[in-house]
Parts: structure tokens; C-alpha cells; sequence
């Protein structure tokens, strides 16, 4: 094969020609996450010619690995979990670029031999590299891994240069307000703000960036979108899997850590928050920084509560009979977790006072769908209303975020024919139709955009302390309530008859996406 013939990546002729050259450490390489997710989206980028010429890829965790070994484990996720085959010869460029340390995340020798590593590739390849840093482990280790990126001098290499280094911190990011300042203070002692990306996946769904450009790339939704129009908000991410293997990490997590608090409030926040001044990381985070102070204190009490827990029992998933939560592995039969939530939020300014926000996630329902829908006030001095064979729907536009990915407007339409008789419509686009089906996963996008230093997909701290803030309380009364008040609900459904309550009021309904 000629030299012309090569994938760019062979050449080193990176897309992103400003991508400083990289060493990319994971911390947690041996983890479900690096081969499921972190391994295909590097994979993915080479192809895509978008990660750097020189790119280095060090793995480390507490067990002592070989090189090869480590290259084997990667070229096996490689395998299994990328979207697209792997390409041998791009694949043995990031092989060869492949490296494995061992040793222990809160004490200082294994990050000793890491910077040698690092200052050693850079020897080598006669250039400074950046270093980014990616914290995948749980968050129990968390604050000692920074603390030696601090101590060991790793986190101010080549500061306040274009290759100064980076740490990519997982989820959850802590796990109430008080924890989540410590980590942010840990987080402070050690890095500059400038140099941290606090990851939620949900920013890097094609879909959810996609929420900007719908927005306030197009003109006719600006008009509607605010309490004179808007009747409520649903925001739905439902999942059919249930917790499998994870009971231990999920029992003492449940669905409002896991998704409430992070994945559903950040959709909030793009959908409701004000147009930012640019399109810069500060200026969208500041508007989502603002919604979330806005949400008001939620009702924890009573009739009026604002807020419903519940746990799956057994149930039926693809015709199949599937345990209930306290008959998983790692669960004990009296948990107290919640693996469904649902709120009812009213956020208090001027374009949304009176709008309900309704939000719910959990595991084991119906089918599995993220979706924003978006419901209108039906129009005034109906003509059509005295008429029995009228149908009338709420006018809804919805933005699906997964699967089926695309947007959605329903309206009413008349139905061909001498009598005057509606029907709802819909008005759908579809990506795949559209765009074809490959589309990048959201690791892709957050690795690439944490090399070349673009924070706008990332939580800032005040972001995830304003969320914290939201739902501190709602914990802390569970606490004290023990299983009292937790619902439940079949495998399979849409969730407990109860969630329903919290939409009655406003005559509402939950949708059936
Ligand atoms: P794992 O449980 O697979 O752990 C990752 C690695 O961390 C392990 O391979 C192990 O590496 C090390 N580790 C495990 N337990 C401990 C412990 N108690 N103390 C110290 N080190 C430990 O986690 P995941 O890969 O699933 O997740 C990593 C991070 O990513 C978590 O913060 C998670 O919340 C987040 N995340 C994960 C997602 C997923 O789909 N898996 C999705 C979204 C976020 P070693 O033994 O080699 O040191
Ligand atoms: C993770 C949660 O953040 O998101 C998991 O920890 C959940 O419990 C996952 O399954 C869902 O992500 P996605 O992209 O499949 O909707």
C-alpha cells in the first residue's frame, strides 16, 4: 500500500490539527466502563482521524498488569463494543501507543512511576505532551487519586500552557451538597477550574446537543416557549434493563443519585434555561447555573408532596419474568432504595412561574426511552369543542433523546371526508431517515472535547452543587422514613399507580411514549 493510500491516522495527520499531542491515563482501566465505553470511543476517533498524531494511552489500577496484557484486555473491548469493526492497522497504532502501571490509588509510588512514564514518552518523542487524567473509577477513590495528582506534581505539568493537564472526573460527583463541596474544595486544591471536566454522558447524546441547535437555531419555537403556551413539561428517562450486577454499587445509589440529580436535571436546564450570551462553555453554563437556582425548594410532606419513590417487584420484560429489586444479587430483602423517582418541580421566574416541570427515571419499565415532551394549552374559544365527533389532543412537541432518536410535533388534523372530523397528527424527524443511523457515541464526543480543552459538554462546579442543593432534602427525609412511603410497581409498567397523583392536581397525565 502507498503512503497516499493510508488512513490519515497512520499519516499523523489529525483532523484536529490544534489537538496537542496526548497521554490519556485512565484510572479504573480494568473497569466495565474503559471497555465498554472509554476503549470504543478512542477506537472510534482514530478512525474519525480526530484524535491527536501523537497520542499515548496509559492504563493504571491497583493490580499489576503486562503491557501486552493490558493490550490484549483493550483489543477484546475494541472488539466487542465499538460501532464500528476495528480496522487492524489503525488498531495496532493504538496498541503499540498502549501502556499499563500498577499500583495503589492513595498512595504515592505508582503515581511516582507514572510521571516517570510520562516525562520518558515525552523524552522520547522529543516533544512536551498534555496529560489528561481520567478518573474512572468509583467515587470512593475519587479525592485520593487527586490528591496524589496533586501531591506528585502530576496536575500542574506544563501550567497555564495549551498542553497544561486535565482530569476528567466520572459520576456521581458526590453524593449530597456537603460531599459534593468537599470534592469540589479536593477538586480546587488541586487543579484550576479551567482545567477540570466533570463528565454527565447525557451532555454528549447527539440528541441533547442537538436541543441548543433546535432552540435557538429556529425561529418559531422561541414565541411558544414560555408559561403563556406551555401547559407542562414531562421529562422521561425510563430504563428496561434493571440493576443486573450493579446491586452493590446501586444499593447504595439509587435512582435520584443516579439519574435525578445528574442526567434528567441537566436536560432540564438546557431545555428551560434563558438563550446564553455565545455559544462559549461559560456563558451556557451560567444560563443552566441560573434555571437550576430558580427550582424551587421541593414539598416533601404529605398530600402535597412533590415527590415519589418506588422499587420494581417481579414482572414480565420482553415476555420474560424477570426477580424483583430485593431478589437482585446484592440487594437485601429490606433496601430501602429507590429504583423509580418522579418530581414535580415549579421553577420560579418569568418565563416559567405556574409551569409544572414533571420528571421521573427508573429502571425496569415499559421500554426504554429518554424523551422531553413539551405540552401546549389547548386554544382558546374552541370552535371545534361542541362537536362529537371531534377529537381533540394537546398540541405536544417532543424531543426524543433515545432510542428512535429525533423530534416529534403533534397536532390536530382533519380527517378527509364531508363531516368535520379530526384526528391528533404527527409531524416526525427522524436521524436515521435523515442522517443515516451511525451516529457517534456521546464517549466520543466527551473524550474528543476533553483533549482539545472544550468544556461546554461538562458540569461546573456551581452546576452540580446547585443541583445537590435541589436534592439533598429529598434524601435526607427518606432517611428518616426508612421504607415508609416507598411504593412499588410490576416490572415492566410505566411505574406506581402513585406517580400519577403527582399530575392529577394540574389535570394532568403522564405520557406513553
Ligand atoms: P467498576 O466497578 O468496573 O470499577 C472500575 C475500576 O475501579 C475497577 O476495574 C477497579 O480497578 C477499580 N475499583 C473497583 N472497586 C474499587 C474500590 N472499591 N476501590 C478502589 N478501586 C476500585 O466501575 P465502572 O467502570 O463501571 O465505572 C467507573 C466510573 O464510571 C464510576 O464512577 C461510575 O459511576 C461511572 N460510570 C459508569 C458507567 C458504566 O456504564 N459502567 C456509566 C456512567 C458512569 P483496579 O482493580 O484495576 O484498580
Ligand atoms: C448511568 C447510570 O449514568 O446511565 C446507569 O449509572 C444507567 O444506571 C445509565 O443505566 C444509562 O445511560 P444510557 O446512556 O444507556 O441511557
Amino acid at each position: 500500500m502507498s503512503d497516499s493510500d493510508r488512513h490519515p491516522f497512520l499519516k499523523g495527520l489529525s483532523k484536529h490539527r490544534g489537538a496537542p499531542p496526548t497521554a490519556l491515563v485512565i484510572f479504573g482501566a480494568s473497569g466495565d466502563l474503559t471497555a465498554r465505553k472509554l476503549v470504543p470511543a478512542l477506537y472510534n476517533l482514530a478512525v474519525d482521524n480526530l484524535l491527536p498524531a501523537d497520542f499515548f494511552l496509559i492504563g493504571f489500577g491497583r493490580k499489576a498488569m503486562a503491557d501486552e496484557a493490558f493490550r490484549e484486555a483493550i483489543r477484546g473491548s475494541a472488539r466487542e463494543f465499538s460501532r464500528r469493526k476495528p480496522n487492524p492497522e489503525i488498531w495496532q497504532r493504538i496498541e503499540e501507543n498502549s501502556f499499563f502501571l500498577g499500583g495503589a490509588y492513595d498512595e504515592p509510588e505508582g503515581f511516582i512511576e507514572l510521571k516517570k512514564k510520562i516525562d520518558e514518552l515525552e523524552k522520547n518523542l522529543g516533544r512536551d505532551l498534555q496529560s489528561v487524567f481520567y478518573i474512572s473509577t468509583p467515587p470512593s477513590v475519587f479525592r485520593p487519586i487527586l490528591d496524589q495528582l496533586g501531591g506528585q506534581g502530576l496536575a500542574r505539568r506544563h501550567l497555564r500552557t495549551r498542553i497544561e493537564s486535565k482530569v476528567v472526573i466520572e459520576k456521581p460527583f458526590g453524593r449530597d451538597l456537603v460531599s459534593a463541596r468537599e470534592l469540589n474544595a479536593a477538586t480546587a486544591r488541586v487543579f484550576d477550574e479551567r482545567q477540570v471536566f466533570r463528565i454527565d454522558h447525557y451532555l454528549g447524546k447527539e440528541t441533547v446537543q442537538d436541543l441548543l441547535v433546535q432552540r435557538f437555531a429556529n425561529a418559531i419555537f422561541e414565541p411558544l416557549w414560555n408559561r403563556r403556551y406551555v401547559d407542562c413539561v414531562q421529562i422521561t428517562v425510563a430504563e428496561e434493563l434493571g440493576v443486573g450486577g450493579r446491586g452493590g454499587y446501586y444499593e447504595g445509589t439509587g435512582a435520584t443519585r443516579d439519574m435525578i440529580q445528574n442526567h434528567t436535571m441537566q436536560l432540564l436546564a438546557l431545555m428551560a434555561m434563558e438563550p446564553p450570551v455565545t455559544l462559549d462553555p461559560e456563558s451556557i453554563r451560567d444560563e443552566k447555573v441560573k434555571l437550576l437556582k430558580a427550582v424551587q425548594p421541593l414539598r416533601l410532606e404529605g398530600e402535597d408532596s412533590e415527590v415519589i419513590r418506588a422499587q420494581y417487584g417481579e414482572g414480565l420484560i420482553g415476555g420474560k419474568k424477570v426477580p424483583g429489586y430485593t431478589q437482585e444479587d446484592g440487594v437485601p430483602g429490606d433496601s430501602s432504595t429507590e429504583t423509580y423517582a418522579a418530581l414535580r418541580l415549579r421553577i420560579n421566574n418569568w418565563r416559567w412561574e405556574g409551569v409544572p416541570f414533571y420528571l421521573r427515571s427508573g429502571k425496569r419499565m415499559a421500554r426504554r426511552v429518554s424523551e422531553i415532551a413539551i405540552q401546549f394549552k389547548r386554544p382558546p374559544g374552541n370552535l371545534f369543542a361542541a362537536s362529537d365527533l371531534i377529537n381533540l389532543a394537546q398540541n405536544a412537541l417532543v424531543f426524543q433523546i433515545q432510542p428512535d432518536e429525533g423530534s416529534t410535533v403533534l397536532l390536530n388534523a382533519k380527517i378527509p371526508g364531508l363531516e368535520t372530523r379530526t384526528q391528533p397528527v404527527k409531524m416526525h424527524f427522524r436521524y436515521s431517515t435523515t442522517f443515516g443511523s451511525n451516529t457517534p457515541e456521546a464517549y466520543e464526543r466527551l473524550v474528543l472535547d476533553a483533549i482539545i480543552g472544550d468544556s461546554t459538554l461538562f458540569i461546573r462546579g456551581d452546576e452540580t452543587e446547585a443541583s445537590w442543593k435541589l436534592i439533598t432534602p429529598i434524601h435526607e427525609n427518606w432517611e428518616t422514613l426508612g421504607r415508609r412511603g416507598m411504593e412499588s410497581y410490576a416490572a415492566g409498567s410505566w411505574g406506581p399507580l402513585a406517580a400519577e397523583r403527582l399530575l392529577w392536581e394540574n389535570r394532568h397525565q403522564w405520557r406513553r411514549p
